[in-house]
């Protein structure tokens, strides 16, 4: 049990460096919680018009999550790695040294998912490529690969399946202004830089 609290706590370190935030510094981009949407996010990233920085924030958001599962899969076993899973994409959201303002966990979910169960996880890149080809939207790949993967871990990993339900209920906590950015049909299409 101190073995699961240590990972829970190294996941948790590990999934609260922001990339966005990081990639922000190093590319000069400015204060990326005053452009756009204000999330330390890949999206957020994109619409400074950096594309290398918005794909190396996927990248390295997603990574750190699957990171913390590999790791904690190999030290202590399946269900250590889905704890460090769920920690490190609660450091996303819920980072100590960021008054707790963090991002909302698409690409740390996504990281996490592909090293819980690759299958799974390609289900999931696909679900939002197809939710945000079919919008133009982010947050609609978000919010539909949020309720999708649920559904695909009933066949594809079922020893995921309540992580995954966890995953899809704070995306779309976390997607709440986005949401009501939808309906007012007032959410930017991707790709479209922030005035
Ligand atoms: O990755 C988060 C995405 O789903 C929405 O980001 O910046 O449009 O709120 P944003």
């Amino acid at each position: 049990a101190l073995w699961l609290i240590v990972t829970a706590v190294l996941a948790y370190g590990l999934g609260s460096v922001s990339f966005g935030l990081l990639m922000a510094r190093v590319f000069g981009l400015g204060d990326l919680r005053k452009i756009g949407s204000g999330n330390i996010g890949a999206t957020n990233v994109l619409r400074t018009g950096n594309k290398l920085a918005a794909l190396l924030t996927l990248v390295g958001d997603a990574g750190k999550a699957g990171a913390a599962v590999l790791i904690a899969r190999a030290a202590l076993g399946p269900d250590a790695g889905q704890l460090a899973g769920f920690a490190a994409f609660a450091g996303h959201a819920y980072p100590v040294w960021l008054g707790f303002r963090g991002g909302k966990g698409v690409a740390t979910f996504l990281g996490a998912v592909l090293a819980l169960a690759w299958p799974l996880g390609l289900a999931a890149c696909a679900s939002w490529l197809a939710c945000a080809a079919l919008s133009r939207i982010s947050s609609v790949g978000a919010l539909g690969a949020a309720v999708l993967v649920p559904i695909w871990a009933i066949w594809l990993a079922p020893e995921a399946i309540a992580v995954c339900v966890a995953f899809g209920l704070l995306i779309w906590w976390f997607h709440r202004t986005n949401i009501a950015r939808i309906l007012r049909g007032e959410e930017p299409r991707i790709g479209r830089k922030a005035a």
